[in-house]
This record gives C-alpha cells, structure tokens and sequence, in this order.
C-alpha cells in the first residue's frame, strides 16, 4: 500500500449534539461558530495543512447548513465582488474552493463507527483521516499532521491521545499502550469505561488516520456502549491484527462540543485574531 495516498478524510456530523442543546436544536453543532467560522471549517483547514484534501462529511436530518456553508453562494459573491468588498468576497469564496467535499448521508444513528462505515465505497482501499470537528486542537504542527508522520513511519494506523483526569475517563475512548521506543503501540481500548475500568487515563480525542481495514472490522464489530457500534471497538480489533499507534498530541485542546469548552475555544482563538484580538484582550482585562 502506498503511504503517500493519503488524502481522504472522514468527518462524522450527523450526530444531535444533545451536550448542547438547545443551540443545536435547529443548528448543526458542526455549524457552532468559534469567532468567525464553523467548527467544522476549523477541522477541513487541518486537514488541507496536512495535505490531506479530499473531504466526505457524513450528515443527516437537519444538517443542511453544512453543505450550504461549503457550497459556492452566487449570489452572495456577486453582491459583494459589485459592492467592492473585496476581503468579505475572498473570505467567502474560499470557504466554497478550499476542498473537494462530497456528503454521504447516515440514515440511522447507530453510533460512530456506523458513521464511519456509511463512507466506506468512497474509500477505495486507500488509507484515511477521521477528525471529530467538535474537538478543536490549537498547535504548531496541525494534529492531523503529527499523526500522518507516525503513520508514515509504522504503515499502521495511528489516533491522537491526551491525557485525562480520572474524571472524565468515563466520556471517553481509553486506551491501554506499551512504550516502543518514542512511539505509543497499543495493545487494548475501552470506550467510555467507569473510572475503576479505565486501563490508562490516555483518551482518544477525535483525530484518527486509518488503513483500510478499519472498514471490514466495522462490518463485523457488534453494538457496544450505548447499544452503538463504536469505532473504538473496531481499532481495537485492528490493533490485535495490523497494529495501532498513539500519539500524545502537541496542542491546546478544546471539547467544543459541550458550552464550556466551546467558551474557553471562542476565549482563546478570539485573543489570537488578527482583527479582533487585541482588543478582545482589553475587554478581557477590563472584565
Ligand atoms: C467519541 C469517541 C470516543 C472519543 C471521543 C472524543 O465519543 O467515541 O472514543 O474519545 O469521541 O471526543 P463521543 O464524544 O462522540 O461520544
């Protein structure tokens, strides 16, 4: 299999985000603004920085804003290319040419390896990403990125991993590992386990690259936690077989996906903007 092939990303949305109700009640949590963009904008442009460019978002019911945000909008563009406004009409225009998005539609929710599986005749045999766009991850080297040079390192599949405190093991995909060398290979995986179950406090956080195996075993996983077929439970079945490695990311991390941490990610990003920054800051200190 070719390492360099790597261009197709997964991007689960057709979830209700019931963390954040009553905000997604008629919106996509995946259309939650962070600023100045949606959250699921922020995911495409790690994707693209990590040179992976072909997108295929999984919907369904009620998230037709997704497709609109990602479409061209003629006549929004015309307005604001005849009014002059040139930086509003190349902000806009970007968002419609970054990528080649394509949509499957997910008819029933059966959880996120179902969602996952729902892409899998557009995979082709070819290696691919997944990233959750509810977790959002500031750093240096996009996160997609880290785990595309563990990948091109081992040929195996490989998810990004953060610490969590014993609290928390419970809302996550927890991993067992053993250290090879600088490189995490893991050897077992819960999802949402209770506290005295946990087999680390490593949790899986929402970015993954995968061999296309991942697809056969989802076929075959039964229904785990929440009576869901979990993707969790499928990389832990590749584990046993190909092998998976870890990668403890290099990031500031955000869940934005539940109020508080999409107002910690609104807090950090908005005192990085190049317009609004500084004096988003003042307000800040004033406050
Ligand atoms: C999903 C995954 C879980 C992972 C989490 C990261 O859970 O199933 O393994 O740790 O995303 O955010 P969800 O939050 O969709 O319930």
């Amino acid at each position: 299999m070719s390492l360099s092939n790597l261009r197709k990303v997964i991007f689960p949305a057709a979830g209700l985000g019931t963390r954040f109700l009553p905000a997604t009640k008629a919106t996509p949590k995946e259309m939650l603004t962070i600023v100045d963009k949606p959250l699921i904008q922020y995911g495409v442009e790690e994707s693209l920085a990590s040179g992976m460019d072909e997108i295929i978002i999984i919907t369904g019911r009620g998230k037709r804003t997704i497709e609109d945000h990602f479409d061209v909008s003629v006549e929004l563009e015309r307005s604001l290319r005849d009014s002059g406004k040139d930086a509003l009409y190349h902000k806009v225009s970007y968002v419609s040419r970054m990528a080649d998005v394509a949509y499957v539609r997910q008819k029933h929710p059966r959880g996120l390896g179902h969602a996952v599986a729902c892409a899998a005749p557009w995979i082709h045999h070819e290696p691919f990403g997944v990233v959750l766009a509810d977790e959002l991850i500031l750093s240096s080297v996009p996160v997609m990125q880290q785990l595309r040079m563990v990948y091109e390192k081992t040929g195996c599949s490989v998810v990004a991993l953060s610490e969590v405190s014993p609290e928390e093991v419970h809302q996550y995909g927890i991993v067992a590992y053993e250290q090879e060398g600088d490189l995490m290979r893991l050897t077992d995986m819960l999802e949402k386990p209770k506290k005295e179950d946990a087999p680390s406090n490593m949790a899986i956080i929402g970015r993954y690259i995968f061999t296309p195996r991942i697809m056969a075993l989802l076929q075959q996983v039964q229904p785990g936690s929440g009576g869901e077929i979990q993707l969790t439970d499928a990389i832990a079945e590749l584990a046993k077989s190909e092998g998976v490695y870890g990668v403890v990311v290099d990031g500031q991390r955000f869940d934005a996906g539940n109020p508080l941490g999409f107002l910690k990610a609104n807090a950090a990003i908005g005192q990085q903007h190049p317009e609004y920054g500084d004096a988003f800051k003042d307000f800040l200190n004033e406050l």
